[in-house]
């Protein structure tokens, strides 16, 4: 099956007892059960719930994983994934990542005694000199919030698997209609389904897919053990979002390639961030591992935060927020907003400067949307 046929039907056949084409949202807590022991598969909603099984399967299903999670946030999907560590363990991180992830790390793993290299993915050999006897786990985000950089899932992938530690791709700026890390090598990967795969901004939500059993075992111990599971509305909110994955993809896609030219072209504008532009430093590799660039573009504006308010206030379709991957154009100042988390050293040394903006280009029509950055750049 194709990937857009898999995203309205993978774990999503018409009810069983009634027939409803559209999974039901099974709101309930609780299962009756006929005998003790005897049920039909649920129990419990923390546990398992129908509308989050079809979100789990057919999440799998698009990254070509066997096992899919869902969970109430990219955050809790990361945490759980990382509670499968043990104290003194050692994980290898890039230096770009998404602030929240920063924050987990800082302010829970390295607490809980979990210690971290934070290394330069784009450099294959500082990777390598980071390992450890002790360490389990590497984790990739690529391409990276917010400056886009691209880091090579296959080669890091091989590496680990020499050394036994587990490969996290965190995908959710790419999705799987554009990048498929199990297909690379990688262990599991994590979305914050609050971005692409849901699509409409309307919900939080996170998942897990991997093929290991093991693994899996572990996390979705540590998944019904905690307890953080979205709730049956917001899986299946999810749900109806991911059918449309591939055709948005594709017009976030389009788009980003025009305001991406458009914004180099720009008097205003002293450097544009997107891995499609083939003057990116990541372009090749990007091309290598995607299928597509998506759907963010970042660009450097001439000045710093007065002139970055200044276009904000400005923009009258894109609207000055966090979050990213909806069908609508956002545009967010990541130093004081998705990176505040960060040192401010780090974040000058990562590229998220005072002058950084990073656009998420929505499905709008083209033409409105370089008006809108048109008369907001001026
Ligand atoms: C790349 C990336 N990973 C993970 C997350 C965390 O996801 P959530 O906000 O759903 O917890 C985000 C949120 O912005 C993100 O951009």
């Amino acid at each position: 099956m194709q990937f857009e046929t898999k995203a309205i039907w993978a774990g999503q056949e018409a009810d069983k007892t009634t027939g409803a084409t559209i999974v039901p949202i099974y709101q309930t807590s609780t299962f009756t059960q006929e005998e003790v022991g005897k049920h039909k598969g649920y129990e419990y909603s923390r546990v398992a719930n129908p509308t989050r099984t079809a979100l789990d399967i057919c999440l799998a299903s698009l990254e070509e994983g066997k096992y899919g999670l869902s969970f109430a946030s990219g955050l809790a999907a990361e945490h759980a994934i990382l509670s499968i560590l043990r104290p003194n363990d050692h994980i290898i991180v890039p230096e770009d990542m998404y602030g929240g992830t920063y924050r987990l790390i800082k302010e829970v793993l390295e607490p809980n005694n979990i210690k971290v290299t934070f290394s330069d993915f784009t450099d294959l050999e500082a990777v390598k000199a980071a390992f450890l006897p002790t360490t389990k786990l590497i984790w990739i985000e690529t391409p990276t919030n917010p400056v886009l950089k691209i880091f090579d899932i296959q080669a890091i992938a091989e590496f680990s698997h020499k050394k036994k530690a587990i490969v996290v791709v965190d995908n959710t700026f790419a999705t799987p209609y554009f990048q498929k890390p199990l297909l690379l090598g990688a262990h599991i990967v994590i979305h914050s389904t609050t971005k692409y795969i849901n699509g409409h901004s309307d919900i939080i939500g996170g998942a897990v897919i991997l093929n290991d059993p093991e693994i899996y075992e572990k996390i979705f111990l540590i998944q019904k053990t905690v307890g953080a599971v979205p709730s049956p509305f917001d899986s299946w909110l999810t749900l109806r979002g991911v059918k449309t994955l591939a055709i948005r993809m594709r017009q976030h896609e389009q788009n980003a390639f025009q305001v991406a030219e458009f914004l180099k072209t720009s008097s205003n504008v002293e450097k544009v961030l997107f891995p499609g532009l083939k003057d990116h430093p990541g372009h090749d590799i990007a091309k290598k591992q995607m299928t597509g660039f998506g759907g963010l573009v970042s660009f450097r504006i001439k000045g710093g935060l007065k002139e970055a308010n200044l276009f904000f206030k400005k923009l009258e379709i894109f609207q000055l927020a966090d979050s990213l991957g909806g069908v609508e154009s956002l545009a967010n100042y990541s130093a004081l907003m998705t990176h505040e988390s960060f040192p401010a050293e780090l974040r000058q040394k990562i590229g998220v400067t005072d002058n950084l903006i990073r656009l998420s280009i929505g499905i709008e029509h083209i033409d409105d949307l370089l008006l809108d950055l048109k008369s907001a750049l001026k």
